[in-house]
């Protein structure tokens, strides 16, 4: 194994993103919150992992999980590596998971790795440790991932511990400015986090064999990804900054508007590769998709954005509004499409005091010609992305036309 991942806020939707794109042999979880990956980190294109908060190469396991017996061999190892780094002062961070030890002895360690470097005669920082692991922002903003930086991430195996090194974190600020600049938001239709958004187009890219097979990254280039409910176009922004050509259809044209100059802004903006994209005014239960499309990525109409808990009436006639939708939508896909197709639906599912209430056609899928995805790694229930608090969750959904 080559590659570890610390994965996001909900770990098993991170694993599901990985599972369809590398294979799920291709994984081992650890702990509650690491993923092991048996691919070499230089084939991984982390920024289109949206469930992920680390991407780090491992560089050895130890036989033992005590702190101190980890300290030590820290304290031998690093001024055997201080020769190959470039002049300048270092920055050293430790992000510590499920290894027995406080912060504050993280702390302690750290100093006393300063004081080793500094024999070197090489000045070192070490950013300090609010909890036992840095967040992306700290290991960001401490540039820990550049040349003169290193974090060090410790992570229990059972008996043993994987020593790793960061390569890359999240980059939140490019989240927030993708999320907060675009030229159109409405918060009619809901604000999809374009990491949600990179999730459901991996989810659908993922090769259609069974999980085992070696799979290869998914190729985006010359592949177009629709979006039938495209809304402003979080989903069509995120697939063409991943190289995808976009094609999406809403029934308003409004949104139509919304995403054409979301694309435009998105065109003049940022680096990319090359992408074309399409915006067509369309009801999705009728629409007649002319241009070519490789897979479906889309959060689909959620019904009435309830804030708080809805009365049953009122759930039941969305529910029912949604559910009729989107089977009709699924029967239009189907004549449209081959055997084998691949889609990803973020579907709404309402929480309620003993779980989520979920659209009634998830107990269909096969009446209406699809089969669901499961994954080795996370069951159906672990896929309702959801926040503390929200009314309605979205269940990432991948079905594969029969
Ligand atoms: C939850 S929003 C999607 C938001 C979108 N993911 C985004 O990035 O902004 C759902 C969208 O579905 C559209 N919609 C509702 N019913 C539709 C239908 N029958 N056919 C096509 N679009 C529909 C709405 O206009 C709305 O823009």
């Amino acid at each position: 194994m080559q590659s570890l991942i610390i994965l996001g806020r909900q770990p098993k939707i991170g694993l599901a993103e990985l599972e369809s794109l590398y294979g799920g042999s291709k994984l081992r979880l650890v702990g509650e919150q690491a993923t092991l990956l048996d691919i070499e980190p230089s084939q991984i294109e982390f920024n289109r992992l949206g469930g992920m908060v680390k991407f780090a190469k491992v560089l050895t396991v130890l036989d033992t999980a005590s702190w101190k017996e980890l300290e030590s061999y820290l304290a031998k190892t690093i001024p055997k590596h201080l020769d190959h780094l470039p002049d300048g002062k270092l920055r050293l961070g430790l992000s510590v998971y499920d290894i027995e030890v406080s912060a504050n002895e993280i702390n302690k360690t750290g100093l006393r790795l300063k004081k080793i470097v500094q024999k070197s005669e090489r000045s070192v920082r070490i950013v300090p440790n609010n909890e036992k692991a840095l967040n992306a922002a700290s290991v960001l903003h401490n540039k820990l991932t550049s040349q003169l930086g290193w974090e060090l991430v410790v992570v229990k195996d059972e008996k043993q511990t994987i020593l790793a090194q960061s390569i890359a974190v999240q980059d939140i600020e490019a989240y927030t400015l993708r999320d907060r600049s675009r030229p159109k938001r409405d918060m009619k239709v809901g604000m999809l986090p374009p990491k949600l958004a990179q999730i459901i187009i991996n989810l659908a890219a993922g090769e259609a064999e069974p999980a085992g097979k070696n799979c290869a990254e998914p190729q985006s280039k010359n592949k177009a990804v629709l979006d039938p409910f495209c809304g402003t176009g979080v989903i069509l922004q995120e697939a063409a900054l991943m190289g995808y050509n976009a094609y999406g259809s809403d029934i308003e044209p409004r949104m139509v508007e919304h995403t054409k100059a979301n694309m435009d802004w998105l065109g003049e903006t940022f680096s990319h590769p090359p992408f074309s994209y399409l915006v067509e005014e369309g009801d999705a239960i009728k629409h007649q998709w002319d241009k070519s499309f490789d897979f479906v990525a889309s959060e689909v109409y959620l019904g009435r954005a309830f804030s708080t808990t809805p009365k049953v009436e009122d759930l039941k006639q969305t529910l029912s509004d949604v559910n009729t939708i989107i089977k009709k939508f699924l029967k239009n896909l189907s004549v449209q499409t081959k055997s084998g197709f691949r889609l990803t639906l973020g579907l709404p599912a309402w929480k309620n005091s003993g779980g989520f209430t979920h659209l009634p056609i998830l107990a269909s899928l096969e009446e209406l010609g699809y089969n669901r995805v499961s994954f080795v790694h996370a069951s159906g229930d672990d896929l309702i992305y959801h926040r503390e608090g929200q009314i309605v969750g979205r269940e990432l959904v991948t079905l594969i036309r029969k």
